[in-house]
């Protein structure tokens, strides 16, 4: 299991010093984990424990709250379909129910290739393309039968790898500048 790199330990400390205090970095630090392996290992949750000064089960009691952070391992395209009132009147449990039978396994479940995970969303604010689906957070849709599997193989083959990086990645520009906080305040305060 990986923990951070050591690149990123670097880029992690002066996230933690663009705040006044270092537990404020705990979610972007736990995104810049999640974008290293696609989801937070123990390891990284320990490491990002030591930058912001809480305890690892404090980091996962943090990340297990968040729905876009993944504290158990997920595959390279996490499949999201949302299921809330729009997309359900438009065919979201047809397509869900369609989407576990195609990949072969269940909402919640890996595909043995560690390719796709399936998640049931609640509305992703796509209520206009309904049924709408987002893969690594990328918005596709209306989407039904057909279009879902041809999504699937286009993401298999890497087709789409240029629009929808591996599952962690929210943006492809790293912030490298940004306004450092007081070192005084930030040193008096690190709890
Ligand atoms: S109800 Fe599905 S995106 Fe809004």
């Amino acid at each position: 299991m990986a923990a951070l790199t050591p690149d990123n330990l670097e880029r992690a400390r002066a996230i933690v010093a663009l705040y006044p205090k270092a537990r404020s970095a705990l979610i972007p630090l736990c995104h810049l984990a999640q974008s290293q392996d696609g989801w937070l290992t123990p390891e990284a949750m320990e490491d990002i424990a030591a930058l912001v000064g809480v305890t690892p089960a404090e980091v996962r009691g943090t990340a297990s709250f968040y729905d876009m952070l993944h504290t158990e391992p997920v595959g390279r395209h996490v499949i999201a379909v949302c299921t809330n009132i729009a997309c359900m009147l438009g065919g979201a449990y047809e397509l869900l129910e369609h989407a576990e039978e195609h990949l072969g396994v269940a909402v919640g479940q890996t595909t043995p290739d560690g390719e796709f995970t399936i998640e049931e969303a609640e509305c992703l604010a796509g209520c206009d393309t309904a049924p709408c689906v987002q893969v690594n957070h990328r918005f596709f849709g209306p989407l039904d039968a057909a279009s879902f599997d041809a999504l699937c193989a286009r993401l298999r083959s890497g087709e789409l790898a240029g629009e929808v990086p591996h599952h962690g990645t929210l943006c492809r520009v790293e912030r490298a500048v940004g306004l450092l906080a007081a070192k005084g305040e930030r040193e008096g305060d690190q709890r």
